[in-house]
């Protein structure tokens, strides 16, 4: 099946970044939020950051332009009908989305894909929740999905190979790159990177070194392009106790649970950069 028109459910970080990829790479892309306030907001947050990229000299005006005319908003799931491919990018509650998921197993055209974007939920409660279990994938990708190009493309064992196979072109179409990988908490990265920022951490905690350090540590001394930390305020504290919450859950081991000091920071609404505050402090933008 080829993929004309997207969806994009929820316009947060990841659900108005995913959008703009659409728009740019010529898709007629139909975001939906929960209210017109949230999505007035979002779509504002696209505006700006494709206003960057032509003051950076990665976006000609014309093709902002034309990424503009083909991105619009709506609150109404029901606008969604002529989608190809739904991309589900809701807050990371297994209720909000089963209930997205129902929704848009009623809302959109049969033959729809629809994907969800989760971090860690089950993909099979949300196909046995779109009543079309074979169309629904996990296309998972990573912040901000504006510049960086992994997509992890999740399957369970009611998806079939069409749809992974339209996913998989569609990811292609969009310049991203793509990883396979099957319905498991975590999947591939986070399933590494958890444990990883959990470490550092936990470093924080007991007074091995300073957040800085430790970041410039992986800076300079492993080449990442950013240090756990400042990763960890990138993805949002909040979240990531979410995503752990599932892998500690399956796997059982104790590298999986949260910090104290993870936790504690979470309950103060130190949530990371979206709230200007986490292991650094950030500007509004
Ligand atoms: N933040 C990350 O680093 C990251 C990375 C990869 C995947 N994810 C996943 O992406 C998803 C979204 O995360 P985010 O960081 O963008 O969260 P976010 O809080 O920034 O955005 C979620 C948006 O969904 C909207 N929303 C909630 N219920 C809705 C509904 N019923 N209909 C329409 N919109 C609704 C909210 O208003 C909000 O704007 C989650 O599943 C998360 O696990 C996040």
């Amino acid at each position: 099946m080829e993929v004309r028109e997207v969806g994009v459910v929820g316009c947060g970080i990841m659900g108005g970044g995913i959008a703009q990829v659409c728009a740019t790479h010529g898709y007629y892309t139909t975001v939906v939020e929960a209210d017109e306030d949230r999505l007035q907001h979002g779509l504002d947050r696209v505006r700006r950051s494709l206003t960057r990229e032509v003051e950076r000299g990665r976006l000609s005006q014309e093709r902002y332009d034309r990424a503009l005319r083909r991105l619009r908003g709506t609150t109404f799931l029901g606008d969604l009908a002529n989608c190809d491919l739904v991309i589900e990018a809701v807050s990371e509650d297994l209720a909000t989305k089963k209930q997205v998921f129902a929704e848009l197993g009623r809302a959109c055209k049969p033959e729809a894909i629809l994907a969800t974007n989760t971090s860690s939920l089950s993909l099979s409660e949300l196909a046995a929740a779109s009543c079309r279990p074979d169309k629904v994938i996990g296309l998972h990708f990573f912040n901000p999905p504006t510049a960086l190009r992994l997509v992890e493309v999740v399957s369970s064992q009611s998806t079939s190979a069409e749809t992974i196979e339209t996913a998989m072109a569609f990811c292609d179409s969009i310049d991203r790159l793509t990883v396979r990988v099957k319905d498991t908490p975590g999947f591939i990265v986070n399933r590494l990177l958890v444990p990883f920022i959990f470490d550092a951490i936990r470093m924080v905690e007991s007074g091995v070194a300073t957040a800085e350090d430790i970041d410039r540590a992986c800076r300079f001394g492993l080449n990442h392009a950013m240090g756990p930390l400042a990763t960890a305020d990138l993805i949002g504290l909040d979240v990531l106790i979410q995503i752990s919450e599932s892998m500690f859950e399956e796997f059982g081991e104790p590298r999986f649970k949260a910090p104290t000091l993870l936790r504690r920071m979470v309950s103060l609404g130190y949530l990371g950069r979206k709230t200007g505050k986490g292991f650094y402090e950030y500007e509004a933008r």
